[in-house]
């Protein structure tokens, strides 16, 4: 698979959390840390290589990177400022990943991050 430079955009997503479109390089996601701020610490990153969208949530200094994509049968989530939500059949997650609500069992998938530079790298592999 081939991928083209890379480049953000920034928007909102339908439920109100900031949006971030991000091309791939070199199979990695680079998110700029300024997208972050005191009183943002929760970034949708959507890339076009993936079916779903990321969830970055950003607690002091760590970050994670959740996939929304539902442990149960595989439908797309919603984060909001409070959970990430189900819309099939009303899964709820917290902000690591773990289930809230049945029916879905296990948390959600993570992808692994480190820190180069300015920008939160996301590794999709
Ligand atoms: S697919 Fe998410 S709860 Fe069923």
């Amino acid at each position: 698979m081939a991928f083209m430079g890379a480049g953000v955009l920034l928007e909102s997503c339908s439920a109100g959390l900031p949006l971030v479109k991000i091309s791939p390089k070199d199979r990695s996601l680079f998110v700029p840390l300024n997208k972050f701020s005191d009183k943002n610490n929760l970034l949708v990153v959507r890339c076009n290589n993936l079916e779903n969208d990321i969830l970055l949530v950003k607690n002091a200094n760590e970050y994670k990177a959740l996939y929304l994509k539902c442990t149960h049968e595989g439908v797309g989530l919603t984060a909001t400022d409070k959970k990430i939500l189900c819309s099939a059949h009303g899964s709820a997650f917290d902000f690591d990943g773990n289930v809230l609500k049945e029916p879905a069992l296990r948390p959600l998938r993570q992808f692994h991050t480190e820190v180069i530079n300015d920008n939160l790298v996301i590794q999709l592999f």
